[in-house]
């Protein structure tokens, strides 16, 4: 069988370091209108993201029947609820009278059934339109059962949960995404437990956000007095699969590795990977639990940054809690508020100055070149600058 992608780019990055091989030398460039022109956000909304099945959460955040959230940030009011049935649906969080939220839970709440507050239509876990007060009164020749929440194409993928915002689109999951089930599998991201997420507006264009998971020559130096001393300076390597990148990044353990066998490569102790899932999350595999960061432009330099925290098993007890709490908060605020997401922002205002006519990737970001030349097949290349 073919080894999970993680582990040949584990495999390949340990024989470029035995070898001494240097890095693939790729360098480019970009321009700065790319992150700061509404027009790129339009298309970008367009054609990334309108038909896109977007990564909204994962399974265990909804364990009972009745349990349901709803998901605002991708520009449709999205209402993911688990059913009688225990299957997890999205539908558009509004009544199909006159139009009003059904529920405003941005933190998990269980519920039996959906009562719309104005005029108190009832709606089941499964969407269906219950009941309607007076109905006979009311509308003559209305038909409940034409009448049932609007529902969005559904698909989860190792416990991750996607939808797409279009009702008619399609839940067919992006370009490769599929074949990464493996590498989920091989660190059980089906079994993980939802732990915390958080929800912060950052005024720096998504992309931004995204390449700087996909920068391997930043790790040292931004990170210093955090998580850079983990590391070994750019030793790092990535793979596009599909329109989806597998980045692995070796820890001060990696040394180790070169003399096991591969049974002993353990790669969340000898490196760190990560995965750029198209259009808009990066999974990122610590050593011991796992984040998913989700972004969903606003404008051009406005983005929701959704950090989700997956843990191994519920907490059993409250030092186990404390423990997660801890793990998590020092990734979320010491590492991506107060350096990644904090550089990003600079980033922004000094994109606006016009002091820069592109900006510069070196050898080691090249897995932003990638990432571009994934949303160039999609968007054509500064379409958005001669519209
Ligand atoms: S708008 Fe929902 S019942 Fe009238
Ligand atoms: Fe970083």
């Amino acid at each position: 069988m073919q080894p999970p992608a993680q582990t040949r780019v584990f495999a390949s990055l340990l024989d470029d370091v035995r070898e001494s091989r240097p890095p693939q030398a790729r360098q480019g460039t970009a321009d700065p209108a790319f992150y700061t022109d509404e027009r790129w956000f339009q298309a970008e909304q367009r054609k990334l993201f309108a038909d896109t099945p977007l990564v909204v959460g994962h399974v265990s955040m909804l364990p009972n029947s009745g349990d349901h959230i709803v998901h605002d940030h991708s520009g449709k009011p999205i209402l993911l609820v688990r059913g009688k049935d225990q299957k997890i649906r999205a539908f558009l969080n509004v009544c199909r009278h006159r139009g009003v939220r059904l529920s405003n839970a941005d933190k998990v709440e269980n519920r039996t059934t959906f009562v719309c507050p104005y005029h108190n239509w009832i709606y089941d876990l499964d969407g269906s339109l219950h009941k309607i007060p007076l109905k006979d009164e009311c509308f003559d020749e209305l038909d409940k059962d034409c009448l049932g929440l609007t529902e969005l194409p559904l698909t989860i993928l190792e416990g991750l949960i996607l939808v797409s915002g279009t009702p008619t689109g399609s839940a067919a999951l992006p370009n490769g995404m599929a074949e990464l089930k493996e590498d989920f599998r091989a660190f059980g991201l089906a079994e993980h437990t939802f732990f915390r997420q958080s929800v912060t507006t950052k005024d720096a264009n998504w992309k931004l956000i995204i390449e700087a998971f996909l920068d391997g020559y930043h790790v040292v130096r931004l990170h210093r007095k955090t998580v850079g001393p983990l590391f070994l300076d750019c030793v790092a390597k990535s793979e596009r699969k599909g329109d989806n990148i597998i980045s692995v990044v070796a820890r001060q353990e990696f040394s180790d590795a070169l003399s096991l066998p591969e049974q002993d490569w353990d790669l969340r102790h000898h490196a760190s990977c990560a995965f750029f899932l198209y259009p808009n999350t990066t999974l990122i595999v610590h050593p011991d639990y796992i984040s998913y960061l989700t972004l969903f432009p606003q404008s051009a330099s406005k983005t929701v940054c959704v950090h989700g925290c997956l843990i191994p098993e519920p907490p059993q007890d409250e030092k186990a809690a404390a423990h997660w709490e801890r793990a998590y908060s020092i990734i979320e605020n010491g590492v991506f508020q107060a350096e990644d997401l904090f550089v990003c922002e600079q980033a922004q205002i000094g994109m606006r100055s016009g002091a820069n006519e592109k900006l510069l990737f070196g050898t080691y970001e090249s897995s932003i070149i990638d990432f571009h030349q994934i949303l160039a097949e999609q968007l054509g290349p500064y379409q958005a600058q001669s519209g």
